[in-house]
């Protein structure tokens, strides 16, 4: 299928460091609950995962915020847990509850019979949706592809869903490392087949979140989730249309690891609020470009507050390329989609000075 040529690239570029004329921003969770025309979407949808295997809306729910904000990428609207569910766990959401699965690992004899889904049936709804978005974008911005780190994938697995203390997963990973090691290496090449089925439908980047990584001891991280995500950049499509396809890691409350994250030989590295963007680009910014980091929380606070937040972290950035500005994590529902339009517009006005 023909795909358009790309008109703004900013988002590519600063990750390959290449000069920009201002630094571009998207937002995690972009497509969300905070948009009233989201909801609506949702709602004729029905359940979450009836919007994620309705092409047309899943396409629609990701160009929403595009519409509204001068964003400079789009990211595909879909889910980390569509693995797992590929994989035979059943994924629902109750209200107000998050994910949940109907089938969870509770045994080592199950991750024996877990094998990589076929990604031209099981996971087609996902690739079919990159698809269509690449078509309806028209070459605007580019389109991110994602994923589910291993580990964070095997925690909600293993748990059944959202967990405070991961009391199931580390009884796994303590009692029975072989059977944890088997388990995030059959996910490690589920997510290297999905990225890459990703990249071939038109996804021009892609980002692996590591939720939970951030839960681990130094050397646990080391050992049950970065390894895994080390195999994956190393598994992925190199270029796609002519272009280096650049991977983004992002571990949450992984500051304290950025170098061995970037010696993973990714090109970008998610940087949450709880480190300072200028000690992360001092410690691995001739290594990596940094993508982040404001505190998503800040969007509760008036439009000025922002601005001087944007204003600092730009700062703390300094001058040149490499940076894609993001929230540090997931954007709140509760957020005002004004306040989300002050925080662009605060990175349009004020980085430009960066880039001269
Ligand atoms: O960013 C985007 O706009 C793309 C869409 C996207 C969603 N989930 C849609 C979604 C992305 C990139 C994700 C990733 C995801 N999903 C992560 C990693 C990022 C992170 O936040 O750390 C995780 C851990 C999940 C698992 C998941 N899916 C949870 C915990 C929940 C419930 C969260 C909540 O806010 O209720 C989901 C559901 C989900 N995924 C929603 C959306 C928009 C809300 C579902 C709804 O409409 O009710």
């Amino acid at each position: 299928m023909h795909k358009p040529a790309l008109k703004n690239d900013r988002y590519l570029r600063a990750l390959m460091k290449q000069p920009v004329d201002r630094t571009p921003v998207w937002m995690m969770r972009q497509a969300g609950r905070y948009l009233p025309e989201y909801k609506a979407t949702r709602a004729q949808a029905g359940d979450f995962m009836s919007l994620c295997r309705n092409t047309e809306l899943a396409c629609e729910v990701t160009l929403q915020p595009l519409r509204r904000y001068d964003l400079d990428a789009a990211i595909l609207f879909s889910d980390i847990l569509t693995i797992p569910d590929a994989m035979g766990l059943e994924l629902y959401f109750e209200t107000g509850e998050g994910p949940k699965f109907a089938k969870p690992i509770t045994s080592v004899e199950q991750i024996e019979q877990l094998a990589v889904p076929d990604m031209g049936s099981d996971l087609r709804y996902v690739t079919d949706a990159v698809s269509l978005i690449r078509q309806e974008l028209q070459g605007n911005v580019p389109l991110i592809g994602f994923s589910g780190s291993p580990w964070t994938l095997a925690t909600y697995m293993v748990e059944g869903g959202s967990t405070k203390n991961f009391s199931k997963v580390k009884q796994l990973m303590f009692a029975e490392p072989e059977a944890m090691h088997k388990l995030l290496d059959v996910l490690a090449d589920s997510v290297i087949d999905y990225l890459n089925a990703q990249i071939e439908a038109g996804a021009q980047s892609v980002m692996v979140f590591d939720t939970w990584g951030g839960v681990l001891s130094p050397r646990d991280y080391k050992l049950f989730s970065l390894t895994y995500m080390e195999k994956i950049v190393n598994g992925l499509t190199k270029e796609s249309e002519g272009r280096t396809v650049p991977v983004t890691l992002f571990t949450k409350n992984g500051g304290q690891w950025l170098e061995a994250m970037a010696a993973t030989g990714t090109t970008g590295l998610g940087v949450d609020w709880t480190t300072d963007l200028g000690d992360a680009r001092a410690r691995v910014g001739d290594q990596v470009a940094l993508q982040g980091n404001m505190d998503p929380s800040v969007l509760y606070a008036s439009p000025a507050r922002i601005e001087d937040e944007v204003k600092t972290i730009l700062a703390s950035f300094g001058e040149g390329t490499g940076h894609v500005f993001n929230l540090g994590h997931g954007i709140h529902p509760e957020v005002d989609p004004e306040h989300a339009g002050a925080f662009i517009e605060a990175i349009h006005k004020h980085s430009p000075q960066y880039h001269k």
